[in-house]
């Protein structure tokens, strides 16, 4: 059975997992920098890296002793290589290089957003090809008609801002702190989505593209006609602020999945990244789910925010099809996942 070390750096996380074979999760370590990020509003890529830097080690002698294994146990290094911040993912790649070289081990690159993708086959290894696949997080927003593992078709994809990126911003206008998802989707469920009607954002004549800047706009523009509403951070109206502008997010969301769905004649979709953590997206999206004879598959909590689970997920199922990354790859902040990554 193979034993796959995954390795997770390419933004405001450090994770580090172990696997064995493609889906039993042996341990899955995660050091969040968020409070480090909290007092600017959002990440700085400098303190980033460095964190990486700091914590990378530790984590990975902390996953081999509380698994009692050692590097001569492993049979592979799995490593995200791209898309994300370039200096957070060159210290993840440079770790996995160096142990491979040190203990000759292979060692495979891997796009994270293939590594979210499948983040729900490590609870639901079933789900039925083809399917749809919802990538909503921090730094993308795109859907997917996946044929098979590793076989993706792009359908669309944010002009713009990220959900997640959205969710982050708007909570910054109205200083609810970085991140801003989790703390919206907790406000949001005192508040009235009804309340104030935000633009959903159509792309015109891509009716499967996204656009949140236009929604961050309009929450601009609103907050500042109310100023004197919104002083106070624990108010009632941010509550219905919160309802509002994550019902405009999830409508937008779900519009472009009944495009995918009825274009694709799919009944299944996967949603994955930080934001498919969203109670009401959830709740939203399985009341269509049952309209429309759509099973939905959502990774649980831990597996849908950044994780090394899915990236040793991906990576073992990868080096089982024989293939290996060189020495020469490098770190690439940005590449779409149709465009695969080189392998020997
Ligand atoms: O997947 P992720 O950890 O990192 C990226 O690859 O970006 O996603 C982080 C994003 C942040 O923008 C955060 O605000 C958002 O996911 N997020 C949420 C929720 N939890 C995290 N957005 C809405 N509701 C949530 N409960
Ligand atoms: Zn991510």
């Amino acid at each position: 059975m193979s034993l796959t070390l995954g390795i997770e750096s390419s933004c405001d996380e450090t994770a580090v997992a172990l696997l064995e074979g493609p889906r039993k999760v042996l341990i899955n370590l995660i050091q969040s920098q968020e409070k480090i990020h909290s007092p600017y509003g959002g990440i700085v890529p400098e303190i980033a890296s460095r964190c990486h830097i700091e914590v990378i080690l530790p984590l990975i002698d902390k996953a081999l002793k509380e698994t009692r294994t050692g590097f001569k146990d492993l049979t592979g290094i799995a490593v995200t290589t791209t898309p994300g911040l370039i200096g957070s993912l060159l210290v993840g790649l440079s770790v996995a290089k160096a142990i491979s070289y040190a203990h000759d081990i292979p060692f495979i690159g891997v796009n994270h957003l293939e590594g979210h993708l499948n983040a729900p086959f490590l609870e639901y290894p079933d789900i039925p090809y083809p399917h749809l696949g919802l990538m909503v997080s921090g730094g993308h927003t795109a859907l997917f008609y996946i044929t098979g593992f590793g076989h993706y078709q792009f359908l669309g994809a944010t002009r713009d801002d990220a959900a997640g990126e959205a969710f982050d911003k708007i909570a910054k206008l109205v200083h609810l702190g970085y991140p801003g998802g989790p703390v919206v989707d907790q406000r949001a469920r005192k508040g009235d989505p009804h309340k104030i009607k935000f633009p959903q954002g159509k792309v015109r004549g891509s009716p499967m593209d996204f656009s949140f800047s236009g929604l961050k706009t309009a929450v601009l523009q609103h907050v500042q006609k109310n100023q004197a509403l919104y002083e106070d951070s624990q108010g009632p109206v941010i509550d219905d602020l919160c309802a509002s502008v994550q019902e405009a997010i999830v409508q937008a969301l779900l519009a472009r999945c009944e495009s995918a769905r009825a274009t694709k004649k799919c009944q299944t979709l996967v949603v994955t990244g930080g934001v498919a953590c969203n109670q009401y997206l959830r709740k939203v999206f399985n009341q269509w789910g049952q309209e429309n004879e759509m099973a939905v598959y959502y990774p649980s909590l831990l597996l849908c925010t950044d994780n090394a689970a899915m990236i040793a997920s991906v990576g073992a199922r990868h080096l089982a099809e024989g293939k290996r990354s060189s020495m020469t790859l490098n770190a690439v902040a940005h590449r779409p996942l149709t465009e695969p990554l080189p392998v020997e």
